[in-house]
């Protein structure tokens, strides 16, 4: 997060511009605007699986004001996994239009299928454009310590980095003492995680394909899924299941998809699911949101 924070700083004036896709991490609103810029959304569609819109499509949203597109990949909330291609299209509109590219690739080693991951980094010609940020809390579920880290190949970026980086003074010295023995972690730890994610998005996913009239394209990374459901407002859905629904005390909470994106009336009907349980649980929650989706839909006469 502080990560992020200070990469804005670092390339932007008042007022400048960062073109994010949404739905995007909700935070990233916050950290633009603690560095004085907005963010502008880049829309793209769950019809999709929420890939890139095409290069003119993203050309037609930069302005004199734009420093920056910025992307988290794999996506949360999406679980998209963007390809070569569509990073080397972000690099084609950075080179032509002088922006910089912030790859936020937290969950970097969330990636399912057998797919190759791309980094921002691998892209070759805009190395001076790259910056890419990294956090321990996604890959040693180390979600409360406050380490990361900011990577450019760009030095005069990184000397105005370390401008702000100075004024920061320090991170916390227990969890920089923790994070070093964390980096000795073994492959093996990280292949059998990734197993477990991929058998519980494929639980998730399975579960809402069986949903009449859910949309949903099978995400390959991060852990999380974004839904379209058919239902009017999700907002009013996420709150129902936990004040009006339940079978044997038991019910699933969602997080509704609005807050995702900054395109006002989008994400009404969509929510995210984020697959943190244990198979046996995620089972039961799944089960748990069909029947709450059924019973919602008969209550509201949709
Ligand atoms: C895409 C993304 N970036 C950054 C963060 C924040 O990471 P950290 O805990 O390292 O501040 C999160 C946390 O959920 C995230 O999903």
């Amino acid at each position: 997060s502080e990560a992020l924070i200070l990469a804005y700083s670092a390339i932007g004036d008042y007022d400048d511009e960062v073109l994010v896709p949404e739905p995007f991490y909700a935070n990233y609103n916050g950290f633009a605007v603690q560095a004085g810029m907005h963010v502008k959304p880049i829309t793209t569609k769950a019809e999709e699986g929420f890939h890139l819109p095409k290069k003119e499509e993203i050309e037609k949203l930069i302005t004199p004001k734009t420093r920056a597109i910025a992307i988290s990949n794999p996506g949360n909330p999406t679980g998209t996994v963007y390809s070569r291609e569509e990073l080397e299209m972000l690099g084609e509109l950075a080179k032509k239009h002088d922006l910089f590219l912030i790859g936020d690739e937290v969950y970097r080693e969330f990636v399912y299928d057998g797919l190759k991951y791309t980094s921002l980094m691998h892209i070759k010609g805009i190395e001076d454009r790259v910056i890419v940020i990294d956090s321990i809390s996604k890959r040693y579920s180390a979600c409360g310590a406050r380490i990361g880290c900011i990577c450019s190949k760009n030095k005069d970026l990184m000397k105005a980095l370390m401008k702000f980086a100075q004024a920061r003074l320090c991170v916390p010295t227990l969890e920089m003492i923790g994070a070093t023995y964390l980096a000795n972690t073994t492959k093996e730890y990280f292949t059998e995680v990734n197993q477990e994610y991929q058998k519980r998005r494929d639980i998730v996913y399975n579960a809402l394909k069986a949903i009449p009239g859910v949309v949903c394209e099978k995400p390959t990374g991060a852990f999380y899924v974004m839904a379209k459901l058919p239902i009017d407002d999700a907002d009013e859905f996420a709150k129902w299941m936990l004040t009006d629904f339940s079978l044997d005390k038991e019910t699933t909470m969602v997080a509704p998809g609005a807050g995702f994106y900054a395109t006002p009336g989008l994400g009404k009907n969509e929510i995210r699911i984020a697959y943190v349980l244990n198979e046996k649980d995620l089972s039961r929650a799944m089960y748990l949101l069909a029947e709450g989706i059924r019973a919602y839909r008969q209550a509201k006469g949709l």
